[in-house]
């Protein structure tokens, strides 16, 4: 008789993993802070005399800047978060937003991405990264993703790029940075944006460089799940005075701006967003941002603990760390021994453990009926049907064959390696995942759930 808890044995865990969201009372000191001065939202967004100084000004300045008791660039709590995140992220400007996908939209508008264009991004991703691309009306262009560090393939980006391509958005996925020498070398070459996508890899740096410095923009996300965290929240960097000014601008109602002496080009993207963040949330950032690298620390040493305990199991792909990689989460590979069970199988007897782990996004971006469908605004195909555009671009998933083959055959998403869980819960997980694949052979006899599973957190 097989111990697996899925065919009847004891579980190895019965108690849930805890919550990553970590509090305590620098954050209760800055809320209250809010709260007694009761200051919410110090954003002015009509246009002072000063305007175009404070449009430009790095971050580091902007927080002493005391012109009036509302300013262009957002009230105390504000400024002070964008010049603390400029100063650990080595970014002369940060631009605080109310999400990632409000900064990933706000910085192809920046870059006066539009109609026509196309932006060429990684297939596997949140669909947030996708949907950005579609805010200013510009066209997603997928590219697969390398085995390596499952983020975009540099030889597929250049496989993708035409005469439309204006922009490429990498995401550091799960952590892992991606291949930004040779993606700067692409965009270099042939005259491209570069936005890196950061919402997982707040602190991972390649080749000793901090993610979201080697673009035009970095794009951070907060919200509740993420490394840290404000609930929800977002920011952009950049090291551009001109980019962060058009940034500033879209996040914070542009359209109210502009006057008679401002040109075309600055009209261009300028909507009148309101993309701002509110006081609240940037004191809680203020708080998370100081204790990220020990947040940070925790993450690496539970991972690192976590992949040396099971490294040995033959049937587990165990990711490869440096020093330099914040996990966000650990993407195991399961290797499908001929004969043996469907990975849906797996991961149905490791959740029986008490271990909840997951199979990656429920699907690839693309193949998102948006997409596929090509609906997006109003009823015609829009922005597919501009006459800007005037080109056939269908979405095929199945083109993909590295990134499907993950999703469908082979990861298993582990999440929980942030603070307070420590080294007695990954002993737990490590006891399951051997378990499990010790017993692969008994779990033949069960046939793989239909469907997508709904996982309870
Ligand atoms: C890679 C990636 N990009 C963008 C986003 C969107 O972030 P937000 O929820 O802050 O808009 C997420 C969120 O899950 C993400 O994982």
């Amino acid at each position: 008789m097989s111990e697996l808890a899925i065919l009847g044995g004891t579980p190895v865990r019965t108690t849930p993993f805890r919550s990553s969201v970590f509090i305590d009372d620098d954050e209760r000191t800055l809320i209250s802070e809010v709260l007694e001065k009761r200051e919410f939202s110090r954003f002015m967004g009509s246009p002072t005399e000063d305007i175009e100084k404070q449009l430009i000004m790095p971050s580091a300045e902007a927080v002493d800047y005391k012109s009036q008791y509302f300013t262009f660039l957002g009230g105390r709590m504000i400024r002070q978060f964008e010049a603390d995140f400029s100063k650990k992220f080595h970014s002369p400007f940060s631009i605080t937003v109310n999400s990632c996908t409000s900064a990933l939209s706000t910085a192809l508008g920046a870059c006066n991405i539009g109609p026509g264009d196309e932006v060429i991004t990684t297939c596997m991703s949140f669909n947030a990264t996708a949907m950005s691309i579609l805010m200013f009306n510009a066209i997603p262009v997928f590219a697969d993703i390398s085995p390596a560090n499952y983020c975009i393939d540099p030889d597929k980006i250049r496989m993708a790029i035409t005469d439309r391509t204006k922009a490429i958005i990498v995401v550091h996925l799960l952590g892992f940075p991606a291949h930004m020498e040779e993606i700067m070398k692409i965009a270099d070459e042939k005259g491209l944006y570069v936005i890196e996508d950061c919402a997982q890899a707040p602190g991972t740096e390649y080749q000793g460089q901090m993610v979201g410095t080697f673009g035009h923009f970095g794009a951070y996300s907060f919200q509740e799940t993420k490394n840290f965290m404000t609930g929800e929240g977002g920011m952009l960097v950049t090291s551009r005075p001109d980019l962060a000014r058009k940034a500033r601008l879209i996040r914070n109602h542009g359209e109210s701006v502009p006057d008679s002496t401002w040109t075309d080009t600055d009209l261009i993207n300028i909507v009148g967003m309101n993309f701002r963040m509110t006081e609240l949330t940037a004191a809680l950032g203020i708080a998370q941002l100081r204790k990220m690298d020990e947040n940070n620390r925790t993450r690496k040493e539970n991972t690192f603990y976590l992949c040396e305990k099971i490294s040995h199991l033959p049937d587990l792909g165990v990711p490869v760390y440096h020093d330099g990689i914040v996990p966000h989460v650990i993407p195991f590979v399961y290797k499908t021994p001929k004969g043996g069970p469907h990975r849906d199988i797996v991961l149905d007897a490791l959740r029986a453990e008490g271990i909840p782990v997951g199979s990656g996004y429920q699907r690839l971006m693309c193949d998102n009926p948006v997409f596929t469908r090509k609906i997006a605004y109003g009823g015609h195909n829009c922005p597919w049907s501009c006459h800007l555009y005037n080109r056939k671009r269908d979405y095929d998933p199945s083109e993909f064959t590295v990134a499907t083959d993950l999703l469908k055959n082979r990861f298993i998403w582990f999440y929980h390696i942030g603070k307070p869980n420590e080294k007695a819960d990954m002993d737990d997980a490590a006891k399951a995942f051997i378990k499990v694949f010790q017993n692969l052979d008994d779990l033949k006899t069960l046939s793989a759930p239909k469907g997508p599973k709904k996982y309870k957190w």
